[in-house]
């Protein structure tokens, strides 16, 4: 993915992705946008707190968004490869049955087993490899199989469909004051940063937010390259090995800063969201966790726009997290 130059992202790139998402006979919905009212929230400043409930959006995360846009740039009858923790591997499950394509799923073994079963039931293969060799599996699946590998966050039709959660942020809040996004491979932060700074909104700072087990853009900025580390947090969607070079490079461009947040501030900010109703996974729940925890810096009296990404998680895995 190297090759590909951040100037390839314009503003008509992502507009026509944005109705190409909206059209795409996935299903994709705008997902409600609402003020957090909730008096219970523990926050000591004064700000007005916008969410965008991608845990509410089909497959239960944004991932569908790039996806749709992926698979509309291609050839539906392929047979592709990709590698995911989950909740890329349940769009693009979901997207390869919709469209008869066939597919593979390489998943980190440290991924919930629930969720390579979820992706099995759409007809997928799945293969549980250590994180360290997911690269070495699809290279041998695209080299012998012949298989097409789908990027699942460093993809520029991917984070152009992911921009179009950007667009419809600006459509309830226009000119947001801060705009916190969580962080993996930084796909999603990379297309909604895009989005909101390519439509005008020079004065918004935009923050990506990472575990601190697994920050590899935080380690990116500061080695001025996309760098990889041995990633562990219970945000298993925030963890891939290694960041993204197309998102890297836009993310430098558009984005303010990377804060970090820790596992135990992920696990408090998935059980404040379960007490205000709303079932948040740990790597959805982290740009909550950094606001909630001071984080972001200068937020009295701000309007911020928190992208809450996915609800995946089982009743299970809910129960298991403390109070
Ligand atoms: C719920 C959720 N939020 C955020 C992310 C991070 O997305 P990206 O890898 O594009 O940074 C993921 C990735 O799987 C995810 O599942």
């Amino acid at each position: 993915m190297g090759e590909v130059s951040a100037d390839l992202v314009t503003l008509d790139l992502l507009r026509e992705a944005r109705e190409t998402v909206r059209s795409s006979p996935l299903g994709v919905i705008n997902t409600p946008t609402i003020p957090w009212c909730q008096t219970t929230l523990p926050l000591n400043i004064n700000c007005d707190i916008i969410i965008k409930l991608e845990n509410m959006q089909r497959t239960g995360s944004f991932k569908i968004r790039g996806v749709a846009n992926q698979f509309a740039k291609r050839q539906k009858d392929g047979h592709f490869v990709t590698m995911s923790a989950g909740n890329y591997g349940k769009s693009f499950a979901y997207a390869s049955k919709h469209f008869g394509s066939k597919g593979k799923v390489v998943m980190p073994e440290t991924a919930p087993v629930s969720r390579s079963v979820l992706i099995q039931s759409f007809g997928l293969e799945v293969e549980r490899v250590p994180t360290s060799c997911l690269m070495n599996v699809v290279n041998r699946c695209v080299q012998e199989d012949n298989m097409t590998f789908l990027h699942s966050y460093d993809d520029l039709d991917l984070i152009a469909g992911h921009a179009s959660l950007g667009m419809e942020l600006l459509e309830v809040m226009p000119m947001p004051d801060v705009v916190v996004v969580c962080c993996g491979g930084g796909g999603l932060l990379a297309g909604v940063a895009s989005a909101v700074k390519l439509s005008g909104c020079d004065e918004t700072k935009i923050y990506g937010v990472e575990p601190e087990g697994a920050c590899t853009m935080y380690k990116s900025y500061i080695e001025k390259k996309p760098v990889g580390m041995d990633t562990k947090s219970i945000a298993s969607g925030l963890a891939p090995p290694f960041a993204g070079t197309l998102p890297f490079e836009l993310c430098q461009r558009y984005v303010e800063g990377i804060v970090l947040v820790s596992d135990q501030e992920i696990q408090k900010a998935v059980s404040i969201l379960y007490a205000s109703g709303l079932v948040v996974e740990p790597s959805g729940s982290a740009a909550v966790a950094a606001i909630l925890n001071n984080k972001i810096p200068d937020l009295e009296g701000k309007n911020i726009v928190c992208i809450i990404s996915g609800g995946n998680i089982g009743k299970d895995e809910l129960s298991n997290i403390p109070d």
